[in-house]
């Protein structure tokens, strides 16, 4: 398959480089590009950035720039990494999970949002959840979709007895529903969904959640295949251009030391060959060469265990590439 990749910065690189997270120039790519590889963003560096002009909001700039409004979290555990997580094999043996974040609302981008003085003339910080109901409407048919091809179970994660923003976010998916009468449909609260998650994670096949309670319950998740260096992810729109990123940050702890787990940003590069080129073939091509990295004992020091072969970050994706 022929691909033309263009390459353009992003968050940090991008402001030292731009003055922007997300300039101009990545802009023009990224619309122009049929797909979106991205690394992480973020550093300790430019956390005193004013907001606006932070790496993060660089990430948040190009995912509503594009709409990229469903983001899939695939929490699955290889086989080879049973012992790598910090559960009992047991536990999570046979785990397949798909995460449906909703990525381009909730209090992530409600308005208003600040810091002001209050009437009481303390200082004080706030956000706005929100939800309309088209934004729950097609994230909820996105997810209802994804189940109808899996185990046709969908969990929906919301804070319904709290919270009027996810009470009406059930309610939408209650409606949505009656579209898909094959799939059964459950609700959890997010507390209760987080601890099944460790006590049981089996039970579940597909969950959609909203923007926040996603991004923490794909980094528990992700525990759950041994690593968060496994967890890959597609954000996508109603279209075939996706961005394809690893759940994970930057992590600064080990930048700069070959440390890093490569394999949730090979596995990013799968699902955009599977989501947006179609090609299922070449997408398997690559899963296929993990399984056979990890078969043969290769590890990153983040699913190391005794007895296995400890490689870099750069050892690993040479493994990978020749087992291609
Ligand atoms: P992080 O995901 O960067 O790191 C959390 C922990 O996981 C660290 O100990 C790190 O070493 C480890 N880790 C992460 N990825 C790994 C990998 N591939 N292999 C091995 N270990 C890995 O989260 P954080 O420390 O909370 O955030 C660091 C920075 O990244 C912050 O600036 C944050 O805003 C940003 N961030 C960006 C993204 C993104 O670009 N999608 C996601 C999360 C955090
Ligand atoms: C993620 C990250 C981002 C998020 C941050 C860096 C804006 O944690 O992709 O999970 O919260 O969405
Ligand atoms: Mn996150």
């Amino acid at each position: 398959m022929d691909m033309t990749f263009t390459e353009a910065p992003l968050g940090g690189q991008a402001y030292d480089q731009y003055g922007h997270p997300y300039p101009e120039f990545t802009q023009k790519v990224c619309r122009a590009a049929d797909a979106v590889l991205l690394g992480a963003v973020g550093g300790p560096q430019y956390d005193n950035l004013d907001r606006p002009l932070r790496p993060e909001r660089g990430l948040l700039g190009i995912r509503k720039d594009l709409g990229l409004f469903a983001n899939l979290r695939p929490a699955v555990l290889y086989p080879e990494l049973a012992n790598a997580s910090t559960l009992k094999p047991e536990v999570v043996a046979g785990l397949d999970i798909m995460i449906v974040r909703e990525l381009t609302g909730d209090v992530y981008f409600g308005q208003p949002r600040g810091m002001r003085v209050n009437e009481e003339g303390e200082r004080e910080g706030f956000n706005t959840m929100v939800y309309s109901e088209s934004e729950v409407r097609r994230i909820a048919h996105v997810a209802f979709q994804i189940a109808m091809k899996r185990q046709k179970k969908l969990c929906s994660v919301d804070k319904a007895n709290v919270l009027e923003t996810t009470e009406f976010w059930k309610e939408i998916v209650i409606d949505v529903a009656s579209e898909y009468p094959e799939v059964e449909l459950s609700h959890m609260y997010v507390d209760n969904a987080a601890m099944q998650l460790i006590r049981n994670p089996k039970q579940f096949d597909v969950m959609v959640t909203g923007n926040i309670f996603g991004d923490i319950l794909s980094d528990e998740a992700s525990m759950l295949t041994g690593s968060i260096g496994m967890l890959a992810s597609a954000s996508l729109n109603e279209t075939k251009k996706g961005l394809y990123e690893p759940s994970h940050g930057s992590a600064p702890d080990i930048a700069g030391k070959n440390l890093a787990n490569p394999i949730a940003t090979v596995l990013s590069a799968a699902m955009m060959l599977r989501y947006t080129f179609d090609n299922e073939a070449a997408a398997q091509r690559i899963e296929n060469a993990i399984k056979k990295v990890l078969a043969a004992g290769y590890r990153t020091g983040d699913i190391y265990e005794e007895g296995m072969k400890r490689v870099s970050c750069s050892e690993m994706g040479d493994q990978i590439v020749a087992a291609m």
